[in-house]
C-alpha cells in the first residue's frame, strides 16, 4: 500500500487521521483514541490551535509551571515556564529563593538592534557598486515609508543599511546589511517585508543605472538574521563570598572557588560548554515558549553568540573581586511582547499578565535571569551534591507513572525516597516490596 498522498492538506481533520491510521498503524491500534483524547472540548479554543499551523490533528501538551520568588532589579516575579524536563522548574525556584536573600538578580538591556540582509551577487566593479549604493540608499529608505509608518510611531524603524563586500569569502557575493529597531515586537515579518522591498527597489534602480553597463546585481534572497549580537541583555548576581554559605555550602569561599573553576572549564572546553549552555537554555527556552516567542530563533542566535570568539564557549562567567562573588551572563535575545502568538494563545496571554505585562526589554531581562538562575542551580549541584540527587528526586514521579503507581503507592514512595537515594532500580525494588 502506498504511503504517500496528494492533497492531504485539503482533507478534513477526521479524514487526515483516518488516512494516517489506516496507512501507518495496525487495525487494533489506539492511535485514534490517543489523538482525540487531546482534542479540546471547547470548539473555539480547539479551532484557534488548529489554525496556528497546518495539518493539525491533535494538541501536544507541555507542562506549564511557575518558578516563584525571583527578584529582578528589586521587583518580584513568579516566572512561567513551559518545559517537560523534571527538575528544571525546581532548580529555577531554588536559585530564585537562594538569591532572594542575597540581593536578587540585576539585569540590564545593553542594546536592541535587529538584523536583516539582502544577499546578492555582482560581477562588475566594486567601486561602481559603491557609488550606486550611496545614490540609491535614500531611495531604499524612502521605498519602505508605508511599511515603517506604524513602527516609527512606536519608536522603531530602519536604523541603517550598509553595503558589505564579501567577495573575498565568496566570489561575487555582496550584502545589504540592514539594522532595525522593532520595539516590542520580535519583528520578523516587519524586517522581512522591509528587506523584500529593499531588494525590489535595489533591482529596479540598478536596471536604469547607466554605469553598470551590462553587469547588473542579481538578488539571491532577502531574510532577517537570527544572529543578533547587538540585541543583548546582561543578567547578574553578586554577594560577598562568605554570604554564599547555606545548608549545602559550609564554606562560601571554597564554594565560590570551585564554582569559578567549573565556569572556567566551560569557557575553554567545548564538550563541557555545550552541556553547560544547554542547562542555561533549559531556563531560557521554557520562558520563551511560555511567553509565545520563537525558541528556535533564540536557540540559534544564542549558540552562534557562544561561538563569537572562534570557539564555542560558556555563556556565563564568574569572578571574585575584593571578596565579592559575581556571576553574570550576556545573551542576545530577540523577543516580542506584541504580535505573533502573544495576543492569540490564551496561556501565552496569561503568562505575560503573570509577568506584569512586560515590554520586550523587560521580557529580555526576565528570560536572561531565568537562564542565569538555571545555570547557577546546575553548577551549584554539580560542584556540591552532584546533579543526580536532585534530578532523580524530581524524576521519581515519571518512574512511578511508568509502573502505573496508584495515588497511595505514590504517597508511600515519595515518603520512602525522602531518606533513600532515587534510582530506577531502587524505585522498582521499593514499589515491588510495597505491592507485595
Ligand atoms: C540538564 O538538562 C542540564 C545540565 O546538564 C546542565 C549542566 O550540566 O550544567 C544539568
Amino acid at each position: 500500500m502506498s504511503k504517500t498522498i496528494t492533497g492531504f492538506s485539503k482533507l478534513s481533520k477526521e479524514e487526515k487521521i483516518d488516512w494516517l491510521v489506516t496507512t501507518f498503524f495496525e487495525k487494533s491500534s489506539s492511535a485514534v483514541h490517543i489523538l482525540k483524547q487531546y482534542w479540546n472540548t471547547n470548539q473555539q479554543l480547539q479551532q484557534l490551535h488548529d489554525e496556528f499551523t497546518e495539518n493539525t490533528i491533535s494538541n501536544y501538551y507541555l507542562p506549564f509551571g511557575v518558578a516563584p520568588n525571583f527578584s529582578i532589579n528589586g521587583k518580584n516575579y513568579a516566572i512561567p515556564m513551559a518545559i517537560e524536563e523534571s527538575s528544571v522548574i525546581a532548580a529555577a525556584s531554588n536559585a530564585a529563593k537562594y538569591w532572594l536573600n542575597r540581593g536578587g538578580f540585576k539585569a540590564e538591556v545593553l542594546d536592541t538592534q535587529k538584523v536583516g540582509q539582502v544577499h546578492f551577487t555582482f560581477q562588475g566593479s566594486a567601486e561602481i557598486l559603491k557609488s550606486f549604493f550611496s545614490e540609491v540608499k535614500p531611495k531604499l529608505l524612502a521605498s519602505v515609508a508605508a511599511l515603517t509608518k506604524n513602527m516609527k510611531k512606536r519608536g522603531g524603524g530602519v536604523l541603517d543599511i550598509s553595503l558589505v563586500n564579501k567577495t573575498e569569502a565568496l566570489q561575487g557575493y555582496y550584502q545589504l546589511h540592514c539594522t532595525f529597531e522593532t520595539v516590542d515586537s520580535m519583528g520578523a515579518n516587519f524586517i522581512n517585508s522591509c528587506l523584500e522591498q529593499f531588494a525590489e527597489t535595489f533591482k529596479t534602480e540598478a536596471s536604469s543605472y547607466a554605469a553598470f553597463n551590462e553587469e547588473l546585481p542579481h538578488i539571491v534572497m532577502s531574510i532577517l538574521s537570527n544572529y543578533v549580537p547587538n540585541c543583548i541583555v546582561r543578567a547578574e548576581v553578586s554577594c560577598p563570598v562568605e554570604e554564599l554559605s547555606d545548608s549545602k555550602i559550609p564554606d562560601g569561599k571554597e564554594f565560590a572557588e570551585k564554582f569559578i573553576q567549573a565556569i572556567n572549564i566551560a569557557e575553554i572546553e567545548p564538550f563541557r560548554a555545550v552541556t553547560h549552555n544547554k542547562g542555561i537554555m533549559n531556563g531560557i527556552d521554557a520562558v520563551v515558549l511560555a511567553t509565545g516567542n520563537d525558541f528556535r530563533a533564540v536557540e540559534a542566535g544564542i549558540h552562534a553568540y557562544a561561538s563569537k570568539d572562534g570557539q564555542y564557549s560558556s555563556l556565563t562567567h564568574a569572578s571574585i573581586d575584593n571578596g565579592i562573588f559575581k556571576f553574570w551572563m550576556e545573551v542576545p535575545l530577540a523577543l516580542g511582547t506584541v504580535g505573533g502568538l502573544t495576543s492569540l494563545h490564551p496561556l501565552v496571554k496569561l503568562a505575560l499578565q503573570l509577568l506584569g505585562s512586560p515590554n520586550a526589554k523587560e521580557l529580555m531581562k526576565i528570560v536572561a535571569v531565568a537562564g542565569l538562575a538555571q545555570n547557577f542551580a546546575a553548577i551549584k549541584s554539580l560542584t556540591t551534591t552532584g546533579i543526580q540527587q536532585g534530578h532523580m528526586k524530581m524524576h521519581l514521579m515519571n518512574i512511578l507513572n511508568q509502573f502505573n503507581a496508584t495515588a497511595d503507592e505514590k504517597t508511600a514512595m515519595v515518603k520512602h525516597f525522602t531518606t533513600n537515594t532515587v534510582s530506577h532500580s531502587a524505585v522498582v525494588d521499593a514499589l515491588e516490596t510495597y505491592r507485595s
